[in-house]
């Protein structure tokens, strides 16, 4: 039977899913049919994993149990930082995440024919470590120690304190933990698509999780806040965001950190981030937030109108910068998050298995004689 080949498969569903959902019209993201206000609001990025993982919000006593299987977990083997240790620091950190968690996994036995509950237990294991991988790449490559994560911090904290070896402000260390839990999942984008093929094959979490991380290495995925930051710096100061985003509109340059393929309206997760951005530049004193804002506005008298609104990556990189996050690991903060959404949907899809094998429109030869090397 002849199909219609739909490049990037635009709009076309792959699985069944309860993970979260998007309104693009409205403006809604929620994680098992609760918003994401209400959870950065009220929730911490632990109890959302949960609620990603098991599709409800954990009674005390789980979520008093999830939290010390946390505490017991995340701790790096000597040879996975001795391994860390050997990758060149100038390597990128989300190649470094990505060999330490598909390393990682060699020392977790089984590996395969896992039981539910190792299962689970190989999903807690990778989003506890993976902050701890980032933050030891991190220092290891600039000669420092790696310090090893503190029990009576939550996830967001310890990978602060680990990043700085000092422990943080508890302000900030909420500030990352509402940015964990904006970013903890989004339906079925490339990354998380990349992971659910990994795992229909019944390959472990841990080869899930480095294939996931693969795909959202790539600039058309994780990134975009940087590119936003870069535009902030360049523009320099409030006064030029005006005329500079005119010329980048008059010349049909892309702004980044505007337009979505889902939103045509102001990403929710862009407000959340704005307000906080907004506290962080308003506390150190930095007028880069100024710029992002004149800037916010040029670009929506132009293109609001068309449904290009801020993404979560226009404010994002003010904030991490802010609590300084080097650039080059934002991307690596955004899989700390994202590491609870894949995993979840590789519960899902175990659920109800079925290996994906799409298939392909050939528009190749048929019948080629097979040439000896001497006559080519
Ligand atoms: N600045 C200026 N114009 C933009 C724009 C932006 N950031 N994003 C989209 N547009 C315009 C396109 O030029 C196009 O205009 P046209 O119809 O006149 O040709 C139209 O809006 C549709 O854009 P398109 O790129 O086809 O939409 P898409 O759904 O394929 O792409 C993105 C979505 C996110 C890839 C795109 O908006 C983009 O490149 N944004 C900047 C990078 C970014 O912020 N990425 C992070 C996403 S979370």
């Amino acid at each position: 039977m002849a199909h219609e080949l739909i490049p990037g498969l635009e709009g076309i569903p792959i699985a069944e899913s309860q993970v979260s959902f998007v309104d693009g019209q409205r403006g809604r993201l929620e994680y098992r049919g609760i918003s994401v206000e209400d959870l950065a609001e009220n929730s911490t990025f632990e109890e959302t994993a949960f609620l990603l993982m098991y599709g409800h919000l954990p009674s005390q006593s789980e979520f008093d149990e999830f939290n010390n299987d946390f505490t017991q977990v995340f701790r790096l083997k000597y040879q996975v930082v001795d391994l860390i240790k050997c990758l060149p620091e100038t390597g990128h950190p989300m190649d470094a995440l990505q060999a330490a968690i598909a390393a990682i996994g060699m020392f977790y036995q089984p590996r395969s024919n896992l039981t539910e509950a190792q299962r689970r237990q190989a999903c807690l294991r990778i989003i506890a470590k993976t902050p701890c991988v980032v933050a030891a790449f991190e220092r290891l490559r600039h000669g420092e120690d790696w310090p090893v994560p503190l029990k009576h911090l939550g996830l967001a904290a310890n990978f602060l304190y680990m990043m700085k070896h000092q422990e943080p402000d508890p302000l900030d260390a909420r500030i990352l933990d509402v940015c964990l839990i904006l970013h903890a999942d989004h339906t079925m984008n490339a990354s998380t698509f990349a992971g659910r093929v990994v795992g229909s094959t019944l390959a472990d979490p841990y080869c899930v999780a480095s294939s996931a991380l693969g795909a959202l290495s790539g600039p058309l995925h994780g990134g975009a806040n940087e590119d936003a930051m870069a535009l902030f710096e360049t523009i320099g100061t409030p006064e030029n965001a005006r005329p500079y985003i005119e010329d980048m509109i008059k010349n049909k340059k892309k702004i980044p950190g505007f337009g979505h393929r889902v939103y045509k309206t102001i990403d929710p997760r862009a407000k959340i981030l704005k307000k906080h951005a907004e506290a962080l530049a308003n506390k150190s004193g930095n007028p880069i937030y100024q710029i992002a804002v004149e800037a916010e506005k040029v670009v929506s008298e132009h293109y609001a109108e068309k449904g290009i609104w801020p993404n979560v990556d226009f404010f994002s990189g003010i904030v991490y910068s802010e609590l300084g996050i080097p650039r080059d690991c934002f991307t690596p903060v955004f899989a700390i998050a994202r590491v609870a959404g894949w995993l979840a949907h590789l519960l899902e899809q175990l659920q109800d298995n079925r290996i994906f094998r799409p298939t392909q429109k050939y528009t190749g030869p048929h019948d080629q004689p097979y040439v000896a090397v001497n006559e080519r």
